[in-house]
């Protein structure tokens, strides 16, 4: 089987979504989480899955821990890497070592809404449809070719946390099945 990690900086309910996916094309070796005391790094724990966890503020430069990140994948067997909530930018060292095989989600209809608090963001904007964007990670932030969208309707009366809601049960569903569709023996 293809060997994956997801890379998680928050509470991790799409991490949790891919492990709970049926049929999944790859095996999830490695998870990597940036933040200590993440709610992921429980859920990992909870699958069995292995953590590395980092502390960027320890390395001279995101160089320097990329390139240990890519060591340690490398030595796992992992070809595959789905950025799952993962709140830093990709560097050079990451993207060369794994070039056309990161994917990111992220919750608006890029290029619409990128960055931090995306959801926040369309809600205080007022428009009438939001969603989901899965795509391919470049040097941008969340910029890369788009590989799926799926729209969300912004309801007249929604609150955010509704809509939030919403949007991540579309993620739970869109993730998992794209990564099938991307990542084939
Ligand atoms: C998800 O909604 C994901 O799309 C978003 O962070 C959340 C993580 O939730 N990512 C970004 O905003 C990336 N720019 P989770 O930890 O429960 O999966």
């Amino acid at each position: 089987k293809i060997k994956a990690a997801v890379f998680a900086s928050g509470t991790g309910s799409n991490f949790q979504a891919i492990m709970e996916k049926r049929d999944l094309h790859c095996e999830v070796v490695l998870l990597v989480c940036d933040k200590q005391g993440a709610g992921v790094i429980r859920k990992a724990e909870k699958y069995d899955v292995p953590v590395l966890e980092f502390n960027p503020k320890s390395y001279a430069s995101k160089a320097e821990y990329e390139a240990m990140l890519v060591e340690k994948l490398m030595e796992a067997g992992v070809t595959w890497i789905f950025l799952a909530g993962y709140m830093r930018i990709a560097g050079p060292v990451l993207l060369q070592a794994f070039e056309n095989n990161i994917i990111n989600i992220h919750p608006s209809l890029l290029p619409d809404f990128p960055g931090k608090d995306a959801i926040g963001q369309a809600y205080a904007a007022g428009v009438g449809k939001t969603g989901v964007t899965v795509h391919y990670i470049d040097e941008g932030i969340d910029t890369g070719p788009i590989i799926a969208q799926e729209g969300v309707a912004v309801l007249p009366d929604d609150t955010e946390e509704a809509l939030k809601k919403r949007i991540q049960d579309v993620e739970h569903q869109l993730y998992p099945e794209v990564i099938n569709r991307l990542v084939r023996e």
